[in-house]
């Protein structure tokens, strides 16, 4: 756990811009560009980066039907079908991913290169922050449930604290998941996947 107003105050989810150079390790000899082709980027790493984009995906695609009801091109009930059941899947599948990797990726990882548990500790802290904005979604969800069948007038309000949730999650999410990514491969390709038990 880092402290808001410690000394990793500047690595917040809402402030960092990335990871700083003692914790740019690895990644500075295993850029992205070398992933798709190294020979230790298995099936379990493939599974993990293809989940991220699912997440970052459906983010996008969830903001974008908000704008568009905001917006009122597209029907009510057309949107609460298609909206409803896609937000709730995103908000539990986001749950899920972080309880697997506090209780079971990052202890592993950290034990396997404990030069970059600082990272860990800071990617910790920001499940923790991205869990109040899964609350505030969650939150801007009933509204608009609610919104979608009642006056017409309210659904345009409901839809804009929608977008304006869904656009500042989708923010620290995308921070959340490329940092994320640039402590966690590296140290898979440079070990194996066995530093995960694949
Ligand atoms: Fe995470
Ligand atoms: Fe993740």
């Amino acid at each position: 756990m880092t402290d808001a107003d410690g000394p990793d105050a500047a690595l917040d989810l809402d402030r960092r811009t990335g990871w700083p150079d003692d914790l740019r390790l690895l990644i500075a000899r295993y850029p992205r560009e070398v992933w798709p082709t190294h020979p230790n980027l298995g099936e379990l790493s493939k599974f993990w980066l293809g989940r991220h984009d699912m997440f970052r995906e459906l983010n996008g695609a969830l903001l974008s039907a908000s704008d568009q009801l905001k917006a009122g091109t597209v029907p009510a009930e057309a949107f609460r079908q298609w909206f409803l059941p896609r937000i709730r899947f995103f908000l539990q599948q986001l749950e899920g991913h972080h309880m697997i990797e506090d209780h079971e990726y990052f202890p592993l990882l950290t034990r396997t290169e404990p030069r970059l548990a600082r990272g860990f500790d800071i990617l910790e802290n920001d499940h923790e922050a991205i869990h109040a904005g899964l609350l505030a979604l969650q939150e801007a969800g009933g509204g608009l449930a609610r919104a979608l069948t009642g006056p017409p007038d309210r659904i345009g309000f409901a839809a804009e604290a929608m977008s304006d949730t869904l656009s500042g999650f989708l923010t620290r999410l995308h921070r959340h998941l490329d940092d994320e990514e640039d402590l966690i491969i590296p140290i898979l390709l440079d070990r194996g996947e066995m530093a995960l038990g694949g």
